[in-house]
């Protein structure tokens, strides 16, 4: 097996959105308004995971040292994630009717989770949204980099920031997961429930911006300008279908993904304020 040795890094970026076109991912606006729509469950996704992995090292005690300075350093990158994604939140809030309530429904949903569900079920909840998380990696990086032609370079550095360390801590839930639970049927019904949690959220949010943008006339384009974003939310698909599906085979171990060189000569290029 090849296992990748992995380093989790703590950095602290900060943008300026003055310039931030709504239609800030004009190459692929669907994924623009998508990762919209992702970074205003942040805030309330993120601490909710910082908590699940304080109560799993609560409850793991001195079994598993090893896990311990992961998810320090896990907790630390989701800290530095929300409240850096806060910011930009605040300019969505500000341009389109109807956030506050959105984000008051997602919040409720995670304080839900944390008084309700075990805390097998919230690692299951946590571990299937970090597979979300490598897979919106591979998809920005990779699959289809091509979106960020032509993007607003804020934006485009918050999100590849954020999802380059997505991508550095991959395994820390899933290592968690299988330390404290490790059912394998658990974590498939668990990825597929946060799956479907995050996308209707995302969904209603991302429809919101997107609908008032259109309504507004701000989102014109041409019938060739269309035709390519069809061909380039399809091949979006395509590769998101076949990268979970791997993922969610049963001997997956995020361990075994090479780091990804485009992440990393993009945190090398980012101007760091
Ligand atoms: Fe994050
Ligand atoms: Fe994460």
């Amino acid at each position: 097996m090849n296992v990748a040795q992995i380093e989790i890094t703590l950095r602290r970026p900060s943008f300026d959105y003055a310039s931030t076109p709504r239609n800030w991912m004009p190459a692929n606006p669907t994924f623009g308004y998508q990762l919209n729509g992702g970074s205003l469950t942040l805030p309330y996704l993120e601490p909710y995971l910082i908590r699940v992995m304080r109560q799993a090292l609560d409850f793991l005690g001195d079994r598993r040292p090893d896990l311990h300075e992961d998810i320090r350093l896990f907790n630390g990158q989701e800290a530095n994630h929300f409240r850096t994604h806060s910011r930009y939140n605040a300019l969505l809030r500000q341009r389109y009717d109807g956030i506050e309530e959105l984000e008051h429904e997602i919040e409720t949903d995670f304080a839900r989770m944390l008084r309700e569900e075990s805390l097998e079920w919230n690692l299951g909840y946590s571990a299937g949204f970090e597979t979300t998380g490598m897979v919106m990696s591979q998809l920005f990086f990779q699959d289809v980099a091509e979106s960020l032609e032509g993007a607003d370079p804020a934006v485009e550095g918050l999100w590849g920031w954020h999802l380059a360390e997505e991508y550095e801590h991959r395994c820390v839930a899933f290592d968690v997961f299988q330390a404290v639970c490790g059912n394998y049927r658990e974590r498939l019904r668990l990825f597929f429930f946060q799956a479907n949690h995050l996308r209707s959220f995302g969904a209603k949010a991302s429809n919101l911006m997107r609908a008032q943008d259109e309504a507004a006339g701000r989102l014109l384009v041409t019938p060739e300008e269309r035709a390519a974003h069809q061909r380039i939310e399809h091949k979006q698909m395509r590769c998101a279908k076949r990268r979970i599906a791997l993922a969610l085979l049963p001997w997956h171990n995020p361990r075994r993904h090479a780091p990804l060189s485009s992440a990393d000569v993009f945190l090398t290029q980012l101007e760091w304020g």
